[in-house]
């Protein structure tokens, strides 16, 4: 049986998985089911807040976390989190806060409430361990940020020095920002993942070594993992495990929409788009909706696929926010259904458990098999 003791010691988890922010989307029960199963789940919070949408306004995801402060809708996640998690006294969770710029006035107030949370409850102290920030520049929320350029920012180490603090780059350029801003753990995202991705086209099988080389900080790798064989490949590429988020989706637990789930099973590796959301690049699933984006990016925000970056425009903008209504409709085709190209390996709907625990048992036999040298 392997041990994961890089990852162990930093993150208080055997098993080395992170089950990846996937907001606006709730994750609340899917990190309670991971958390049990010996991974790290997390709390998602993009949909607790508003956007600041430059030239457009701010946009709220009340149709999909429901009202609320940032405050209260965090909060009753934490409760139901630690809830959940009362008969495992082992088990740790995490909270994910993108720092971009739309973000920061939320961000802010929700890195205060976990501060306060964590300070005030031992329960929360001992069991919310990781802060993962994301989509933004991890400088100014160092204890030390050089000069200080977001009059909001907190010094999460300097409040919470037990914490583990990662931040999520697309290139060894931001890493070496983590570095500077002494991060814990660097999140390095391959281009093949998910939802929000980076300008540039970079995919983990090049940028995860590349970043591991660069600096001295442990990297945890992302973009295009689902199972033990790809967990094992993340480990040869000198990451110290891995984070999940489209294979999490389809799992019994997540509260994504059943078509969703379904899609995934069904999509092949060749099913996605990249074009402009709310973040800048998006990856989707192939559906009409996500082709409908693709065209009004090549109108609106052209210069996306030159890896420049860009701003939005409105009819970009209002098939987001009208997709996002379809959702709720069961109207699958007319809603942009994020997802990484990881899909085109997604064939089931398992229980959260069984899925990690298949992970960790598959990772076993490949690495014997390589020890073995069978098969080349
Ligand atoms: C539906 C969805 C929503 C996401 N929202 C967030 C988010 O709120 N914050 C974040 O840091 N990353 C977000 N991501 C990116 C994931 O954190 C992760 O890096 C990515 O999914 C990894 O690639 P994979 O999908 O191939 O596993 C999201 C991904 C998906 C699929």
């Amino acid at each position: 049986m392997i041990t994961f003791s890089k990852f162990n010691s930093l993150f208080g988890c055997k098993k080395p998985i992170i089950q990846a922010g996937m907001g606006p989307y709730d994750t609340t029960n899917l990190a309670a089911a991971v958390s049990k199963a010996g991974a790290l789940g997390l709390i998602s919070t993009v949909g607790m807040g508003s956007l600041q949408m430059p030239g457009i306004g701010v946009f709220k995801y009340s149709a999909i976390v429901g009202e609320g402060t940032p405050e209260e809708l965090l909060t009753s996640s934490i409760d139901k989190v630690l809830e959940e998690l009362n008969d495992y006294p082992d088990a740790k969770f995490g909270i994910n806060i993108p720092v971009s710029e739309e973000f920061i006035p939320t961000a802010s107030r929700i890195i205060r409430m976990v501060i306060d949370c964590v300070k005030r409850d031992p329960s929360a102290e001992k069991k919310c361990r990781v802060i993962v920030t994301s989509a933004g520049d991890p400088l100014p929320w160092a204890i030390d940020p050089l000069n200080k350029k977001i009059e909001e920012s907190i010094p999460i180490k300097k409040e919470l020095p037990d914490i583990t603090w990662c931040h999520v780059v697309p290139s060894v350029r931001a890493a070496k920002r983590c570095e500077k801003a002494n991060v814990d753990v660097v999140i390095a995202s391959g281009r093949e993942g998910g939802a929000h991705c980076s300008w540039r086209d970079t995919s983990s099988m090049v940028l995860i070594p590349e970043v591991v080389k660069a600096i001295k900080k442990p990297v945890v790798a992302t973009g295009g993992f689902a199972d033990g064989r790809s967990l094992i490949a993340a480990i040869a590429l000198g990451a110290i495990g891995i984070q999940m988020g489209t294979r999490f989706i389809a799992t019994q637990e997540s509260g994504f929409e059943q078509g969703w789930k379904e899609l995934l099973v069904s999509a092949t590796e060749e099913d996605t788009l990249i074009a402009r959301g709310f973040f800048g690049p998006m990856r989707f699933l192939r559906n009409k909706r996500s082709i409908e984006l693709v065209d009004a990016t090549i109108r609106g925000s052209p210069d996306l696929y030159k890896g420049i970056p860009t701003g939005s425009s409105q009819e970009i903008i209002d098939l987001e926010v009208g997709g996002l209504e379809n959702l709720f409709r069961g109207n699958i085709d007319a809603t942009p259904i994020l997802g990484g190209i990881v899909a085109g390996r997604i064939h089931d709907i398992p229980k959260v458990n069984d899925l990690i625990d298949g992970i960790i048992k598959e990772a076993d036999s490949v690495l014997e098999e390589l020890k073995i040298g069978k098969g080349f």
